[in-house]
């Protein structure tokens, strides 16, 4: 498989778990690249995939054409262009310039995965015309917004997947396996085991150094999921999980209780880009209120939910739920399920970046799985269809009770789109 815009290969990690090998990389960030080739045992080439001429690209990928998958992710910045459908508009450019990758290379199959603004994005047309451009190239595609938190990832982090098979296979999403509970993102069930939670996930780690060094575990594992993150971790030791917050901080952390976050501390203890962030008006004019709030800062959390979605800010904002101190690197990494034997490069700024941007590698490895099971039930067929019949086969663009209107009006293009079957379409009562 390729994987482009590969950061520091959260993905490609999970495909290479369900077998898959991975063969190149491409991330314009260097630190990324290099954390790819330490893990991966791949090329990673550092390119700037929005530049308007492919060539040298294309140059390179042209011995891997046809491979079994192109997977990844772009970064989103594009899309708050109302109106525009112009695909040479540059912040369109990196989701065009990864179809036309995809059209370069020929794969069975992609997976693209995007935020949920995606769905909105330029009145619900980039998505639309995204889902367009690989329809006329012959993909066979589902599109769901999902939480991985329903895969077992011990966090709640929604994100939009959109899969594609050129082989005509008609599939689904891998079964949603777990409930969760994460503040206001909910989905318990009777019938469903809870998801691990935060401490759950980072139980287990040794107590925290001062600065970035190996160090050794100090108890047996303690939960299923520390299990999990230890395995095959040879050397027995761990990197990235270090702290040392100044005296100040370490008075604002002893304030906050768990689910507090940094507007519950009196004025004063405010970081002054918080004061500054709390009083903005977003750029369309609507009061950060009205939005949900002000962005929160430090925010202590629950030991005993699923760690909210983990951002670059995780070793800045998300203090731990019972230590006076912000998570580490390494307790970010393991709520997105990189076993403890993953190492990043650069700072510590740059491998939080690297962190919080990936995909998480366990549920991309459910879903490298599930993608090899439907491609397995074709019976082994190995060319491409060229009837070219492709279908969007479904899509569900929420979970939640309610519907924005920018939401209805994505639905209603996309759902012009289906041609599969009335019975397959996937939508929910919103
Ligand atoms: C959402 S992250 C991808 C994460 C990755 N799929 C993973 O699982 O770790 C998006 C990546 O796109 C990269 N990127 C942003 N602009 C780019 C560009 N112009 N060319 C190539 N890569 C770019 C970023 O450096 C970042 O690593």
């Amino acid at each position: 498989m390729i994987s482009i815009f590969s950061g520091a290969g959260g993905l490609s990690f999970g495909f290479t778990q369900a077998g898959l090998k991975p063969v190149f990389g491409i991330d314009i960030n260097q630190d990324a690249c290099q954390t790819y080739q330490l893990n991966l045992n791949s090329d990673c080439y550092q390119l700037d995939l929005g530049d308007e001429d492919q060539s040298k690209v294309r140059h390179l990928l042209t011995p891997y054409k046809k491979p079994f998958a192109v997977i990844g992710g772009p970064p989103c910045q594009g899309f708050s262009t109302a109106g525009s459908r112009d695909w040479k508009d540059p912040r369109n450019r990196l989701i065009f310039n990864y179809f036309s990758l995809v059209e370069y290379l020929e794969p069975r199959w992609f997976l693209f995965e995007n935020v949920e603004g995606l769905l909105t994005s330029n009145q619900g047309q980039s998505i639309y015309e995204l889902v367009c451009l690989f329809l006329n190239l012959g993909y066979s595609m589902r599109l769901e917004k999902i939480n991985f938190a329903a895969y077992g990832l011990p966090q709640s982090r929604k994100r939009v997947v959109l899969i594609g098979n050129r082989m005509e296979i008609p599939f689904e999403f891998p079964q949603e396996t777990y409930s969760f509970q994460a503040g206001k993102h909910n989905s318990l069930s009777l019938f469903l085991p809870h998801a691990p939670t935060l401490i759950d996930a980072i139980s287990g780690l040794p107590d925290t150094s001062k600065k970035d060094e190996d160090l050794a575990y100090q108890l047996s594992p303690t939960t299923e999921y520390d299990v999990i993150m230890r395995h095959n971790n040879f050397t027995g030791l761990v990197r990235h999980h270090f702290s040392s917050p100044s005296p100040l901080d370490l008075e604002r952390y002893k304030l906050l209780s768990q689910g507090q976050t940094m507007k519950d501390l009196p004025e004063e203890y405010w970081h002054p880009s918080f004061k500054r962030r709390a009083f903005r008006r977003v750029k369309d004019g609507m009061p950060t209120e009205k939005r949900g709030g002000a962005p929160s800062g430090i925010k202590r959390l629950y030991p005993n939910l699923c760690a909210p979605t983990i951002t670059s800010a995780v070793s800045r904002e998300f203090i731990h739920p019972i230590e006076d101190r912000p998570l580490t690197l390494r307790e970010g990494a393991r709520l997105q399920s990189f076993p403890d034997k993953y190492n990043f490069v650069g700072n510590a700024s740059s491998i939080a970046t690297q962190i919080g941007n990936a995909f998480p590698p366990n549920v991309a490895e459910i879903f490298a799985k599930n993608i090899l099971y439907s491609d397995g039930l074709v019976g082994g067929q190995s060319h491409v269809n060229k009837s070219m019949q492709s279908k969007l086969i479904g899509y569900r663009l929420t979970d939640a009770n309610g519907k924005s209107p920018a939401l209805c009006r994505t639905e209603e293009l996309l759902q012009s789109l289906v041609t599969y079957s009335m019975k397959e379409v996937t939508t929910y009562a919103i």
